[in-house]
């Protein structure tokens, strides 16, 4: 029997909808919001009112462009956290609503579960390749930064995670440092790409086990900007492209460092990669270098699946369902990862 599942993802600034049936993705649609842009970074005000803009025609998008009818939706997947309250909000708000009216059950999604199903989702045209369990996931988003050992689709066992900013943090505030625009990821991996890695070098941290930290590289990066800024006004406008690629290659070796410690220690070798920064493309190059040197099977998340998206959510709705794990209309969205 079939089973359409529709996703709702309002975490941040993206809203999201996506339509799927069983593995296969029919549709996801995403509205980015360009509001903050202007400001740098994420405003919630501004995001959770432009959540409530969108809601209605996005998923109504979704639903059309998948040629689905609510009524023939088995299930409506949203996720509940983590992420901002007011964004989250009007995303668990319309799903009740829409569940309600419709009868059709609920399913309430960890968005960093979210990020890690997206490696479970088919393409119309074409399958995808699938990790097989147990594997290795480098989590690595705007918010978070994480070593998952995934066991199953719902056992799912962080061992490595960051002590204070997360990678994509650390792309953003070093290129706002640089006077880069939001979000400054995508920004230094364009201009990393004409710049040399080995030319600067910046703090690497020392910290126990499989956790991250990158406040230090920020800071270490900051003050060598100040420095160096004092002597020469123009320091960075004329060594962007090796400032930007040299902090690229010190954040992927941190990321990749920990990795290898962790499939070393687990004795795994399905390394998948997700999350925004897993667009990365010095990234997505050094996992699959290290990844052919140490006989590993590797998954990189098609581009659509890295930053946030609702199709990530609908799949991991798809497994919910079969499980039967329904929300009930008590629930309530969650800023943190530890509430949930
Ligand atoms: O997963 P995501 O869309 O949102 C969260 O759940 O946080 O991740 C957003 C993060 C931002 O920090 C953004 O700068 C980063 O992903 N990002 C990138 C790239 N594309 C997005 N970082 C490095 N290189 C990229 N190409
Ligand atoms: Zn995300």
């Amino acid at each position: 029997m079939d089973i359409t599942i529709l996703g709702i993802e309002s975490s941040c600034d993206d809203t999201s909808a996506a339509v799927i049936r069983n593995r296969k993705l029919l549709s996801n649609v995403i509205a980015s919001q360009e509001v903050h842009r202007k400001y740098g970074g994420v405003i919630p005000e501004l995001a959770s009112r432009a959540h409530q803009q969108n809601i209605i025609p996005v998923v109504d998008t979704a639903l059309k462009e998948a040629g689905v009818a609510p009524e023939e939706l088995d299930g409506i997947a949203f996720t509940r956290g983590p992420g901002l309250l007011g964004s989250l909000l009007v995303g668990v708000s319309f799903a009740k609503g829409l569940a309600l009216s419709h009868d059709i059950p609920m399913m309430e999604i960890n968005h960093l579960q979210g990020h890690i199903s997206s490696h479970f989702i088919d393409l119309p045209d074409r399958d995808l390749p699938h990790p097989s369990f147990p594997f290795l996931c480098l989590l690595v988003s705007g918010g978070h930064s994480q070593i998952v050992l995934v066991r199953d689709y719902a056992d799912m066992e962080i061992v490595g995670t960051t002590i204070d900013d997360a990678a994509g943090e650390a792309f953003d505030k070093c290129a706002k440092v640089m006077g880069l625009p939001y979000p400054g990821g995508p920004v230094i991996d364009r201009l990393a790409a004409q710049g040399d890695p080995k030319r600067f070098r910046f703090a690497k941290p020392s910290v126990d086990g499989f956790d991250y930290s990158f406040s230090g590289l920020k800071t270490s990066f900051l003050y060598f900007l100040r420095d160096r800024v004092h002597e020469d006004p123009d320091f960075i406008e004329r060594n962007k492209a090796d400032l930007c690629a040299s902090l690229q290659s010190t954040i992927i070796d941190i990321l990749l460092g920990k990795l290898v410690k962790a499939a070393k220690q687990y004795d795994i070798r399905e390394i998948a990669i997700a999350g925004g920064v897993s667009a990365n493309s010095g990234l997505r190059t050094a996992i699959e270098r290290e990844g052919a040197k140490r006989k590993w099977h590797t998954y990189l998340p098609e581009f659509k699946f890295t930053t946030d998206n609702a199709a990530m959510i609908a799949i991991t709705g798809y497994f919910k369902y079969q499980r039967g794990e329904f929300a009930d209309m008590s629930v309530a969205p969650v800023a943190r990862i530890s509430a949930m």
